[in-house]
């Protein structure tokens, strides 16, 4: 009853995630006891198995925090300048979750007028007055709009305004105990301070309000230098090594070679300088589909392995090159033989809902890739825009004409190419609010996916994929189409 992976891989199809669905199993334990830990690289586990794109719609130091925050990590993309890229590595590795780490600061002589313009632009009106206006110099007081609603004249400087008597915690201070303190107190802000009075960081009462609101928080992915891991990607050009040297002086943990075809002599030759110059740095090599592609970047020292081709959501390389692989036989067929080496696999691209990320997980991959599923978040770099009643964020493929015009051109071609075609497309999607509520609630659906399968961790999921216990079909376009939404009439209102 059911097909086993090793017969069902073996037959010359290409399957994907809608392909397939998987049989049943024996519950025996709580969704809440399935343990998700898994991996993107030999020495790096993540608590949540998730990674988001490094794509300029979707990762830059914002994103790569947020994720770190819920337990899994980002790769800042480097459609920018070296610097560019090292500065958002710098600010998400400065971030500490639960506290503003570049919170707005006035110096003494500031107005109240000033006040008002940043209430203006920036919404707020409760800011830390320190000695020279900067974080890092000694605090002063506090003003908030308390301190200045009536004061009929707004040049009035802050320090005559100002409540300098501030309750404050020293820097050590554990998120938890901060959060307490600040409750207690009944203010609105708790700034943090070092040993000498300077204020470098700050904790928001009504961010505490929206992480208490969020659901299920855990550990936070952090590196051995006790900050939030950071992973970044680089292309395989000369140029790049001195955009890594730049990275790994800004604190990087761990770095992707980033290539839609990534068995080439560019990335083995990158792979090897990576691995000499920077022994401790986990490399992560790819795109990938195959075994003899997987085997030649495993045996040239990649850490783990980046496995999709053309699955992505804006991805056209199939279409324009006629190579690629259906994801599921691809995740299948790479992750059983980089597990034979100890090297995780990472599914990238094709995730459209937690279903696919099951998939993905239980077909043997130690952590899942994404694009589109994060693209419309809060955390992705740009702004909303509103079109036909919708609010949108752009999203777009890193072989788009859009994303190459921008220099991500390498991705694609070699250097020297003089015509280029685009392997993607740009649009827009939906607004999608916080990844901070989104994953927990995917990871949530994630479990029970792993109840129904009766499997309680990754490490079991591969143990019953290759001891062929995980048993399988193939779905018809009708059973597909059954296992969607059908028969339905929407009775919501339409916007347009
Ligand atoms: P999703 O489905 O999550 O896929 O949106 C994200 C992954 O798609 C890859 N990517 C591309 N592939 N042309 C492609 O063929 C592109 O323009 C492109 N941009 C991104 C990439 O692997 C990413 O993680």
């Amino acid at each position: 009853d059911g097909v086993i992976a090793r017969k069902l891989f073996s037959q010359g199809y290409s399957f994907t995630y809608d392909d397939l669905i998987f049989h049943p199993g024996h519950i025996s334990f709580a969704a809440d006891d399935v343990d998700l830990r898994g991996r993107v690289s030999r020495r790096i586990s993540l608590r949540v198995p998730l990674v988001s794109s490094p794509m300029d719609t979707v990762t830059e130091g914002t994103m790569a925090a947020a994720m770190a925050a819920l337990g899994g990590i980002g790769f800042i993309h480097y459609n920018n300048r070296p610097e560019e890229q090292a500065a958002q590595v710098v600010r998400a590795k400065r971030i500490r979750p639960g506290f503003v780490v570049d919170p707005v600061v006035f110096g003494p002589r500031a107005t109240i007028k000033d006040l008002d313009r940043l209430k203006e632009t920036r919404g707020f009106s409760s800011v830390c007055v320190t000695e020279d206006g900067r974080v890092g110099s000694k605090l002063l007081g506090v003003v908030t709009s308390r301190d200045t609603d009536f004061v009929p004249d707004r040049s009035t400087e802050l320090s005559d305004v100002m409540t300098s008597d501030v309750i404050t915690v020293p820097s050590k201070c554990s998120r938890e105990e901060a959060e307490k303190i600040l409750i207690q107190s009944k203010k609105g802000r708790l700034p943090v301070v070092s040993s000498n009075g300077e204020l470098v960081g700050l904790m928001v009462r009504a961010d505490l309000k929206k992480a208490l609101a969020y659901p299920a928080r855990g550990e936070p992915s952090l590196g051995p230098d006790g900050k939030i891991l950071v992973g970044a990607a680089i292309g395989t050009r000369e140029d790049d090594k001195e955009r890594l040297k730049l990275l790994v002086a800004a604190g990087v943990n761990v770095v992707i070679l980033d290539s839609s075809q990534g068995d080439s002599t560019f990335q083995l030759n990158m792979l090897n300088y990576v691995k000499k110059n920077y022994p401790a740095l986990d490399v992560i090599a790819g795109n990938v589909v195959t075994v003899p592609q997987a085997r030649r970047l495993i045996e040239a020292g990649a850490d783990g392995l980046r496995v999709g081709m053309g699955s992505g959501s804006i991805c056209t390389t199939q279409e324009v090159c006629a190579v690629g692989r259906g994801q599921a036989t691809a995740v299948y067929q790479t992750a059983k033989f980089a597990s034979t080496y100890d090297v995780p696999v990472i599914a990238d691209g094709g995730i459209a809902n937690s279903g696919h990320i099951v998939k993905a997980l239980a077909l043997g991959a130690s952590s899942v890739m994404m694009g589109s599923f994060l693209a419309g978040t809060e955390e992705t770099p740009d702004e909303y825009f509103m079109k036909n009643g919708m609010k949108l964020k752009r999203y777009r493929g890193m072989g788009s004409l859009e994303a190459m015009s921008k220099g991500s051109d390498t991705r694609y071609f070699g250097d020297k190419s003089v015509l280029k075609i685009a392997q993607g497309v740009s649009g827009a999607v939906a607004d999608k609010g916080s990844v901070m509520r989104l994953i927990p609630y995917t990871m949530q659906a994630v479990r029970h996916g792993f109840q129904d399968l009766g499997i309680k961790s990754l490490k079991e999921a591969a143990q019953r994929l290759y001891s062929d216990e995980t048993k399988m079909e193939v779905r018809t376009p009708a059973a597909q189409k059954e296992g969607g939404i059908h028969d339905l009439v929407s009775y919501e209102k339409r916007l347009f």
